[in-house]
């Protein structure tokens, strides 16, 4: 599903260069859930935008379900980002005047958004997230949680291979939380392939693996309740808990 190989990204301030990813290289399969773990400025959001086609690595390789993205040109690679992946942030970005049901249509073409088949394909999003009920509510009469899955039900409208998450859990409650973690695992098992980045071991742990990233790269890859190898892991066997 999701295969890189070597990616490398740096940010150039004046005569500053910050490298952030030194030589990246993982693959994700169809359905696992997975989570990228590390400290704060490890360059986690960098890796992830470039998985979402927001950014692109400055060398490496990139494939998503067989396709090479390496050094596509700007259309190839919004034609698959609209495709292919749908985006959950810690801030949710509804728009507060639009029913939940309109802003799941949002990412749809104009006149899709407003037929029968994008209002239909808005409240089968609903249901996957558990929402059916609060389709006609609007954010602010809606739960942090329930707002939160209103945007995941927003990311899966074009019906995406991969949904990137980027601390989705970060402005929410443990409870709330957890709903979220619910909804991901959930649409994992129904198939979907999820990439949750975050800097929370108890939120990385309810995911199938985690990757470590330190230092601009991959220091570990765990199945989770089964550290496999390195320094992260011994800590994470150490860390493995009741969830
Ligand atoms: N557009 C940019 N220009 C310059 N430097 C950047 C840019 N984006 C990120 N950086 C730097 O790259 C490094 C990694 O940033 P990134 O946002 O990927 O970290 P992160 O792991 O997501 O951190 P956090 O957990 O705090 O969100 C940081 O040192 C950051 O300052
Ligand atoms: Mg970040």
């Amino acid at each position: 599903m999701i295969d890189v190989e070597g990616l490398t990204k740096s940010y150039r301030k004046g005569t500053m260069v910050t490298e952030v990813l030194k030589g990246v290289t993982f693959r994700v399969s169809q359905g696992e859930f997975v989570a990228i773990m590390g400290p704060s400025g490890s360059g986690k959001s960098t890796l992830l935008n470039i998985l979402g086609l927001l950014d692109q690595p400055d060398a490496g390789r990139y494939r998503l379900e067989g396709a090479d993205l390496s050094g596509a040109d700007d259309d190839t690679l919004s034609a698959a980002r609209n495709r292919k992946i749908g985006f959950v942030f810690q801030q949710f970005h509804l728009l507060e005047r639009a029913s939940a049901l309109r802003n799941v249509t949002l990412p749809l073409l104009y006149a899709e958004s407003d037929s029968d088949d994008g209002t239909a394909r808005a409240e089968r999003a609903l249901e996957a997230v558990g929402l059916s009920q609060r389709a006609h509510h609007l954010p602010s009469e809606l739960s942090g949680g329930e707002q939160q899955r209103v945007a995941i039900a927003r990311a899966l409208i074009n019906d995406p291979a991969v949904i990137l998450a980027d601390e989705p859990t970060g402005n929410l409650d443990a409870r709330s939380g957890a709903e979220i973690l619910d909804t991901f695992r959930r649409l994992a098992d129904a198939g979907r392939t999820i990439v949750l980045v975050t800097h929370d071991r108890g939120v990385a742990e309810r995911a199938d693996r985690i990757l470590v990233l330190e230092d601009g790269r991959i220091t570990a890859d765990e199945t989770v309740g089964r550290p496999s190898r390195g320094s992260a892991a011994r800590d994470g066997a150490a860390a493995v808990g009741p969830a």
